[in-house]
C-alpha cells in the first residue's frame, strides 16, 4: 500500500496531530459486573453484592484529564446506581449517579454506561454505589495519576498503595436499611471494620490481615479512602511519620503527622518513608466519635511489613499512637493544618472574594410521629434528619430528568429555605427539644457563575455531633470554621481566602459551623448530603440546581444517545 500523495500543508497538519496526541487525554473502558458473591468474615459467611467478585471492588487507574467509560452490568437481584465521588463531571450530570437525583436505578438484567469526565482532579478519589446502603459493599478506588507531561509536586514515590477503610456488617446491607426505615430506628453499629477488605487480628476470628510489603528506604504514596458507612476515622502507622500531601484530589501544603483524621467520603494522600528498623509494624484505625449515638470503637489493624523481616510484630496494636475516640482536639488540630498550596499541578486557585449569595443551613437529627404501627423501639415516632428543618424525600423519577424535560410538577420544588426557618441557640442544650421538621423534595436554584457561600451549622438536636457534608459536581474552598453559632458579621472577617483547602466533603464540627465558597460554574443537578449513610437515608440531603449559562458551552450536555435507565415509578 502506498502512502497517498500529500502536499506541504497536509503533512504539516499530520505532524501537528501526532505531536498533539502525545499531550492529549486518553479514553479508558471498564466493565463492572455486579453480582452477589460469598465472603467469610467474623466466623460467618455472607452473600453480598460486589463488583467483579471483589471486595473492595476494582481500582480505576487513569491520568488527569482522561475520560473513562464504565459499563455497569447488573447481574444481581435489585436495582442500584454508581457515583464517581469527587469527579466534577463538567456539564454532565447524566453520569453522576445518585439514585432519583440524576438517574433511576440500573435494573437487574440491564446495563448502563457511565461517561466519567475528569478535568482538574489530581490524586485520589473513589467510586461507590449511590442507592440504599449498597455502597457498603460496592465501592473502590479511583486513582488519578499526573498527566503524561506532568510531575508530582514532590519527589515521585517509589510506589503507591490504596488503603480503603470500610465498615463490616454481618447482615445484608439492603435488609439493614429497609428494616431501619420500617421500624423508624437506627441501623445498629457495624460488627467490625476492614482495611482493603481484611478485618485484621483484633476480632478473634482468624480473619485475614492486610499486609503492605515495603522495601527499606523506599517512599510510598498511601491513598487513604474512608469508605465506612457512618464512621469518621483516625489512622496511623506504628513508628512511622505520615506526610500529608493531598486531600480530595487536590494537593495541600505538606506536613508531618503521627495520625490522620478522615471523614466518610474523603480521601487523604500521605507519603511514608520506610526508614525504620526492618520489621513488621501495625497500621491501625479507630473511630473519631463525638455524637450521642452508639458507636463501635474497636481498633482495626493492618501490617506495614518490610521485605525480609523475620519475627513478629514490633509493638502492640493498642500501643500505637492513636487519638482516643472522643479526642476532638486531635481532630481539630489535624484539620486545622490542612492548607491549599499554589503549586502549578493544582487546580487553578479561584476562591470567590465577594459572594452573590449565602445559603445558611442547619443540620439536625430529629424524630417525627410515625403512623406505622410497626414503629419501634421508639413507640409512635421515627428518626428523621433534616437540613433547615426540611427532611429530604426521594422522588420516584429522577430530578434531573424532570428538570431537563421541564416536567417538575409533583417531582420537586425549588423552595429549599436559604436560611434557618427558626433561629435559636443551635449549639446550646437542646435535650428534649424538637423542631418542626417537614418532609419535602426541595431544591436550591443557583444562577450560572454565581459566587456562592454555604455555611453549615451543626445543631445539638438528637444525638448532635459532627457531620461530613458532601456536594456533587464541585470542589469547594473551606474558608472558615468555628465553634458555636455562626455570626454573619464577625466570622467572615476571619475567613482564610489565602490558602483554603479545596475539597468535596467537609467536616462540620459538633456544636460549630463551617463556611465554603465556590463559583456555580457547572450547570446541572447536584446532590448535597451528609456522608453518614444513616443521616442521608433519614433525609439530611438537598439538591443544588445550577442553571445553564448563555451559551451551549455553559449548558448541560444533552442526555446520552443510548438513553438513561427507565424509572419504574414513571
Ligand atoms: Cu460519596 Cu453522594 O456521595
Ligand atoms: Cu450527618
Amino acid at each position: 500500500m502506498s502512502l497517498p500523495k500529500l502536499g506541504i500543508l497536509p503533512w504539516f497538519l499530520l505532524v501537528i496531530l501526532c505531536l498533539c496526541s502525545l499531550c492529549m487525554a486518553d479514553v479508558h473502558y471498564y466493565d463492572f459486573f455486579v453480582r452477589e458473591a460469598n465472603f467469610t468474615r467474623l466466623c460467618n459467611t455472607k452473600t453480598m453484592l460486589v463488583v467483579n467478585d471483589s471486595y473492595p471492588g476494582p481500582e480505576i487507574r487513569v491520568h488527569r484529564g482522561d475520560t473513562v467509560f464504565v459499563n455497569v452490568h447488573n447481574q444481581g437481584s435489585y436495582g442500584f446506581t454508581i457515583h464517581w465521588h469527587g469527579v466534577k463531571q463538567p456539564r454532565n450530570p447524566w453520569s453522576d449517579g445518585p439514585e432519583y437525583i440524576t438517574q433511576c436505578p440500573i435494573e437487574p438484567g440491564t446495563n448502563f454506561t457511565y461517561e466519567v469526565i475528569l478535568s482538574d482532579e489530581i490524586g485520589t478519589l473513589w467510586w461507590h454505589a449511590h442507592s440504599d446502603w449498597t455502597r457498603g459493599s460496592v465501592h473502590g478506588a479511583f486513582v488519578i495519576l499526573p498527566a503524561e507531561n506532568e510531575t508530582y509536586p514532590f519527589r515521585p514515590p517509589d510506589a503507591d498503595q490504596t488503603i480503603i477503610l470500610q465498615s463490616w456488617y454481618n447482615e445484608d446491607y439492603l435488609q439493614l436499611i429497609r428494616n431501619s426505615l420500617l421500624t423508624g430506628f437506627a441501623v445498629g453499629t457495624p460488627n467490625a471494620y476492614a482495611i482493603n477488605g481484611h478485618l485484621g487480628d483484633t476480632y478473634g476470628c482468624n480473619d485475614t490481615i492486610f499486609r503492605m510489603e515495603v522495601d527499606y528506604q523506599e517512599t510510598y504514596l498511601l491513598r487513604i479512602i474512608n469508605a465506612a458507612m457512618n464512621e469518621e476515622k483516625f489512622f496511623s502507622i506504628a513508628n512511622h511519620t505520615l506526610i500529608v500531601v493531598a486531600q480530595d484530589a487536590s494537593y495541600v501544603q505538606r506536613f508531618a503527622t503521627d495520625y490522620i483524621m478522615i471523614s466518610p467520603g474523603q480521601t487523604v494522600d500521605v507519603l511514608v518513608h520506610a526508614d525504620q528498623n526492618i520489621g513488621q509494624y501495625y497500621m491501625v484505625m479507630r473511630n473519631f466519635h463525638d455524637s450521642g449515638a452508639p458507636s463501635n470503637n474497636s481498633i482495626t489493624t493492618g501490617i506495614f511489613r518490610y521485605k525480609n523481616s523475620v519475627g513478629g510484630l514490633i509493638s502492640n496494636a493498642s500501643l500505637v499512637k492513636l487519638p482516643l475516640p472522643d479526642d476532638t482536639n486531635a481532630t481539630n488540630s489535624f484539620l486545622g493544618r490542612i492548607r491549599n498550596t499554589r503549586v502549578r499541578q493544582n487546580p487553578r486557585f479561584n476562591v470567590p472574594r465577594r459572594i452573590d449569595r449565602r445559603v445558611y443551613i442547619t443540620i439536625s437529627t430529629n424524630s417525627i410521629p410515625c403512623s406505622n404501627p410497626e414503629c419501634f423501639p421508639l413507640p409512635g415516632r421515627r428518626f428523621v434528619a433534616a437540613l433547615n428543618n426540611v427532611s429530604f424525600e426521594f422522588p420516584s423519577v429522577d430530578i434531573l430528568q424532570a428538570y431537563y424535560n421541564r416536567s417538575t410538577n409533583g417531582v420537586f420544588t425549588t423552595d429549599f429555605p436559604q436560611e434557618p426557618p427558626e433561629f435559636y441557640n443551635f449549639t446550646g442544650d437542646l435535650a428534649g427539644v424538637n423542631t418542626n421538621v417537614t418532609m419535602g423534595t426541595r431544591a436550591v436554584t443557583l444562577n450560572y457563575g454565581e459566587a456562592v457561600e454555604i455555611v453549615f451549622q451543626a445543631t445539638q438536636f438528637g444525638a448532635g455531633g459532627s457531620h461530613p457534608l458532601h456536594l456533587h459536581g464541585f470542589s469547594f474552598y473551606k474558608v472558615g470554621t468555628g465553634s458555636g453559632n455562626f455570626n454573619n458579621v464577625t466570622e467572615p472577617r476571619s475567613y482564610n481566602l489565602v490558602d483554603p483547602p479545596l475539597i468535596n466533603t467537609v467536616h462540620v464540627p459538633a456544636k460549630g459551623w463551617v463556611a465554603l465558597r465556590f463559583f456555580a460554574n457547572n450547570p446541572g443537578v447536584w446532590f448535597m448530603h451528609c456522608h453518614f449513610e444513616r443521616h442521608s437515608s433519614w433525609g439530611m440531603d438537598t439538591v443544588f440546581i445550577v442553571k445553564n449559562g448563555a451559551t451551549a458551552k455553559t449548558s448541560i450536555r444533552p442526555p446520552p444517545a443510548t438513553g438513561m435507565p427507565v424509572c419504574s415509578g414513571a
